[in-house]
């Protein structure tokens, strides 16, 4: 039997729960102390995980004095990914942290680099890189099955999926510009981004074009008096990249529309469509007979090949879903690859080194690279250079922290 890990969880918010779904199922990993800034709210949740109020704190740098802890699940919000889990690591735990990376490609290259500077772990939750779809495609695309890359398109679409308004449920920091940041390409945009980097081998970004709107929102038929909306509904893009590929991005919360297509990798020889991408976390996130925290049904992650087989023009559909399982039960070690937090519990046992774990952190860097080029090109109303996103992207983290209780300066 491997060595218990003893994980500590800042943030009892909505994904934590998630996040407890899947830690119960992972054996040998067990959740032993969290962190709240809401008193009532941590409570509660301790009451729900039985956990005792012992190991229950609403400043977190206490849970950080313990011993006793092998590693940090962060579940706060985006602008405060880049404080906390740079405090998680600047502590000397190995860090696991929330999407995105951060609200900036400066913040988010704060983080990336506290890694080496603290010489801790960390990964970052990427959903949509750790299943059957992804793999099989990035195998198709290595193997050349679809010649040479040429275009790709990100494509993420919510008839009227607004968080905190629509989906009353989920925070409002979602919507809030301190803490969130910025609006769906930061939130499922980020999913999409980063599984294409990663599939089509990280290619080295060159120029992106973009713009973004709030005019859904700022509809005031639409918009409760008193609730205060700061940051985009949609955001559409194209970037260019040194190899040659083109790719187009689309993302949305809300649009007065049925469809607005669906994302695909073009080459010369074969084309992808990628249906469902997973970016609530799989199988191990479902609640035994329940829905998934924040998500609802499972999602089914499936890939279309259209090409020629045999000199025939061919479309055909691949069940990911059953392919993955399959996969698993004739290479075991494949489960590694199937879940974040197995994936990171691996890495952090020491089963998964550096040259054999998929490098999340320099994977949600890309991306928030990428994002940030939609962001600054609409500023700049031009496309904007790489280079330039890296110079010109600005701090956004939270550096002072009001809770109920008093305030939290950061140090990073
Ligand atoms: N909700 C989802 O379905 C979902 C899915 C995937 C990823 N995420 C990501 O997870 C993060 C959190 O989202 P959420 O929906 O759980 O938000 P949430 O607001 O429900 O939870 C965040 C919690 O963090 C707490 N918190 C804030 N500052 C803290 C601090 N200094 N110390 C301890 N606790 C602190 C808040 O009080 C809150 O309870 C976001 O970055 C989001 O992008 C959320």
């Amino acid at each position: 039997m491997a060595k218990e890990l003893r994980i500590g969880i800042i943030g009892t918010g909505m994904i934590s729960t998630r996040h407890m779904t899947v830690w119960e199922k992972i054996p040998d990993t067990k959740v032993v102390a969290a962190a709240e800034i809401d008193e009532k709210k941590l409570y509660a949740w301790g009451e729900r995980y039985g956990i005792a109020k012992e190991n229950l704190y609403t400043d977190f740098r206490e849970m950080l004095k313990r011993d006793d802890i092998d590693c940090i699940d962060v579940c706060v919000h985006n602008n405060l990914h880049t404080p906390v889990s740079v405090a998680v690591m600047q502590a000397g735990f190995p860090c696991y942290s929330e999407k995105p990376m951060a609200g900036t490609y400066a913040d988010a290259k704060i983080l990336y680099d506290a890694q080496k500077k603290y010489n801790q772990k960390l990964a970052v939750q990427i959903s949509s890189i750790f299943n059957f779809q992804t793999r099989q495609a990035k195998k198709m695309i290595e193997e050349g099955k679809l010649g040479q890359l040429y275009h790709a398109r990100s494509v993420g679409h919510r008839r009227e999926g607004r968080p905190g308004f629509d989906m009353p449920a989920f925070s409002r920091d979602f919507i809030s510009k301190e803490i969130g940041g910025h609006g769906p390409l930061c939130d499922l945009g980020i999913y999409h981004l980063a599984q294409f980097l990663y599939v089509m081998g990280m290619p080295e970004l060159d120029q992106v074009f973009g713009v973004s709107s709030d005019v859904y929102y700022r509809n005031p038929k639409l918009l409760p008096e008193g609730l205060k909306y700061e940051v985009e509904d949609l955001s559409v893009g194209i970037a260019t990249f040194k190899n040659g590929v083109s790719l187009d991005i689309y993302e949305d919360w809300a649009m007065h529309m049925d469809n607005v297509g669906t994302s695909f990798i073009a080459g010369s020889l074969g084309g992808l469509k990628f249906i469902d991408v997973d970016t609530s976390g799989g199988e191990l996130a479902v609640p035994r007979g329940g829905m998934i925290a924040g998500a609802g049904r499972v999602q089914k992650p499936t890939l279309e090949f259209f090409g020629y087989e045999d000199g025939l023009m061919v479309s055909k559909v691949i069940d990911c879903q059953t392919n993955g399982r399959k996969e698993v039960l004739a290479e075991p070690e494949k489960a590694l690859f199937n879940d974040n937090q197995v994936h990171w519990a691996a890495y952090v046992r020491g089963d998964l080194d550096d040259t054999t774990r998929i490098d999340t952190p320099k994977i949600a860097l890309e991306t928030a690279l990428l994002s940030e080029g939609i962001f600054l090109s609409q500023k700049l109303h031009r496309s904007v250079t790489a280079d330039e996103i890296r110079e010109q992207s600005e701090k956004m983290a939270v550096r002072s922290q009001k809770t109920p209780w008093g305030v939290i300066d950061y140090d990073f």
